[in-house]
């Protein structure tokens, strides 16, 4: 089993031409839902790349009992999640507030209502005992992350952790404590330099620096995601891999992040190596960019194989 322990939100997305500036309004056509949640996201990421059928995929987190919950149950259950770790509770869901400019670029603002509620005690023995890698983000209370890694270590169970949204100064003495019990970190390029130096109290500047210093000052694979670029690992002993991403135009980059996290952990939880699980992950991303919606591209596992061996063998001519 995978397990996904953290946000879910309902994410009201408008498009603009560009991103107000503070002060400044701009105007959309109209506002969109879609579902979304750093923490859904890579749970459907990973459901829908699951290639073995007894690897399952599970969501820990909390919905709250407005209109917006039950839909987001009701989509987690349709992409095949096991849902029996999300509480209902009084606060009102997640909900994320996105614009997105004509680059597909994004600004983002979670209000986080239920998902404050999260609670690593949600986590049964029972369920842990069944889960291979755990996988972490940062929009559900850090502590409440921390003990849930910590469980999950004593289990033999990999945790992966995505260190987004970026940690801030507030989360500066826990860095070591969330890095003590990880075995891979992703972060992208922002979040790498900004963790590094939370750690070490002096900004590198330069992500390959900082995810050079995570990896071996933590014994754990630091993935720093670069967008077109694509991925990027740094290991303990000081070696490099690569996965790049395909060429692709984006219309909404909203979501590759956790779809790369997703479908690098069903790799992991799959016996992948590294390198292989990054590729895989980065194809994915690539392509959940060409819709708008976090989830709308996620591709199935179907769709990543294809993509993957049309790149590998570019048609001659
Ligand atoms: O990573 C993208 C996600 O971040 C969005 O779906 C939004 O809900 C925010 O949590
Ligand atoms: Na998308």
């Amino acid at each position: 089993m995978i397990l996904i322990f953290g946000s879910i939100n309902m994410d009201l997305v408008a498009r603009v031409s560009a991103i107000a500036r503070p002060g400044e309004t701009v105007l959309s056509p109209r506002a969109e839902s879609f579902f979304g949640g750093k923490g859904a996201n890579q749970a459907v990421a990973a459901a829908r790349a699951v290639r073995d059928p007894s690897i399952g995929v599970a969501m820990a987190g909390a919905i709250g009992s407005d209109s917006f919950g039950p839909a987001c149950l009701g989509n987690l259950r349709e992409n095949g999640l096991d849902v029996t770790a999300i509480r209902t509770v009084s606060e009102p869901t997640g909900c994320a507030f996105i614009t997105v400019d004509a680059g597909g670029e994004n600004a983002i603002t979670v209000a986080s209502g239920a998902n404050l509620a999260v609670r690593s005690q949600d986590l049964s023995d029972e369920l842990l005992s069944k889960t291979t890698v755990l996988v972490l983000q940062m929009e559900v209370p850090l502590e409440e992350s921390l003990a849930a890694a910590t469980r999950a270590r004593a289990f033999g169970i990999k945790v992966v952790w995505n260190l987004a949204p970026a940690p801030t100064d507030r989360d500066r003495h826990r860095i070591p404590e969330i890095l003590a019990v990880t075995d891979v970190l992703v972060v992208n390029e922002h979040e790498a330099v900004a963790t590094a130096a939370l750690v070490s109290g002096k900004d590198e500047g330069d992500y390959q620096q900082a995810a050079t210093q995570l990896a071996h000052g933590f014994g754990l694979a630091c993935v720093v995601t670069a967008g077109s670029r694509g991925a990027l690992a740094l290991l303990p002993d000081g070696s490099r891999l690569h996965a790049p991403a395909l060429p692709v135009t984006p219309t909404d980059t909203t979501g590759a992040g956790d779809t790369f996290v997703g479908v690098m952990a069903v790799g992991l939880a799959e016996g992948l190596d590294l390198t292989t699980a990054m590729e895989q992950a980065c194809c994915a991303a690539s392509l959940s960019c060409l819709k708008l919606g976090a989830q709308a591209g996620m591709p199935r596992r179907e769709e990543i194989d294809r993509a993957l061996a049309e790149n590998a063998a570019p048609a001659l001519g």
